[in-house]
């Protein structure tokens, strides 16, 4: 497991706990989708996969990697590399690839390797030729890719998205979540923080927190299709169970497990 989460438990100073008794593991090359509501504690949970804030109480193992031991906080960052929703606020530089060669001389890569590294991670996430420009003057979606060919130059085994498609418009979402999906392919575990039910059905499996605590664990067809969960982690069903729920509503077709895709309620419907 690359990721094993056990009892995390969490407070800000003076408030109430926002983490508790999270458990879950993660396996290498997985597509791990995070979903609950506003305040829910999912870049709580985030911040403490990348170690950028310490444990209070359980444990936590990144890449075999001890969170609890301070020795382990730049090489747990190096392994686990984090997006944001606002890509604004992450650059350092005016220029995209001096942004990302910050970030690797910060983990002190060789000098001489870097440019190779640079060139590399943009033409992964299909930005080469993108080199001198400006981060700032990208589009949101390319921006996104930018931040996220930062982070793959570290050589991450892990990357956590927090909603990282969350501001960007329906062309830039689908190219940053195509990107995503297709790290899994070079072997690199994806988190995904969501509030699109579409984006969590592409997930190999979902965890739903709600008020800190994990309400549900499983694949897409299980967790996204309950009712009560969806509510409580306050989603928007997909069409297919929302038209499934209404057929059934209107005594059109008999119950069985809600579908999640078009061809599972076609199949719904012809029994
Ligand atoms: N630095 C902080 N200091 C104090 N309280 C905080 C801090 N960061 C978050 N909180 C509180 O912790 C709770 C969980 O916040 P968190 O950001 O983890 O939730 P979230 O699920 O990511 O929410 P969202 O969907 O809005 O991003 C909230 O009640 C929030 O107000
Ligand atoms: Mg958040």
């Amino acid at each position: 497991m690359i990721i094993e989460a056990s009892d995390l438990s969490f407070s800000y100073p003076s408030s109430d706990p926002v983490l508790r008794g999270v458990s879950f593991c993660v396996e290498k090359g997985e597509v791990f989708a995070i979903v609950g509501g506003n305040g829910s504690g999912k870049s709580t949970l985030a911040r403490h996969l990348n170690a950028l804030i310490p444990l209070q109480s359980g444990t936590l193992k990144i890449a075999g990697m001890d969170a609890a031991d301070p020795e382990n906080t730049y090489p747990i960052r190096q392994a686990c590399g984090m997006v944001f929703q606002d890509p604004n606020n992450e650059f350092v530089s005016s220029v995209a690839e001096e942004d990302i060669a910050f970030g690797l001389q910060n983990f002190n890569f060789p000098e001489k390797e870097i440019p190779g590294i640079v060139s590399r991670s943009l033409s992964s996430v299909g930005l080469s030729g993108f080199e001198r420009r400006d981060p700032h003057s990208l589009s949101g979606g390319q921006k996104q890719r930018l931040a996220i060919a930062a982070v793959l130059a570290l050589s991450p085994e892990i990357i956590v998205l927090d909603e990282a498609t969350a501001m960007l418009d329906p062309e830039g979402r689908a190219q940053v979540m195509d990107l995503a999906l297709s790290l899994k392919e070079r072997g690199i575990t994806v988190i995904m923080i969501t509030h699109f039910v579409e984006e969590a059905a592409r997930a190999d499996r979902v965890m739903v927190l709600s008020h800190g605590s994990v309400l549900a664990l499983g694949s897409p067809s299980e967790v996204l299709v309950q009712k009560e969960i969806l509510k409580k982690a306050r989603l928007l069903p997909l069409l297919p169970t929302l038209s499934y729920w209404r057929l059934l509503e209107e005594g059109l077709i008999s119950p069985s497990s809600p579908p999640l895709s078009k061809e599972g309620l076609w199949e719904a419907m012809c029994r």
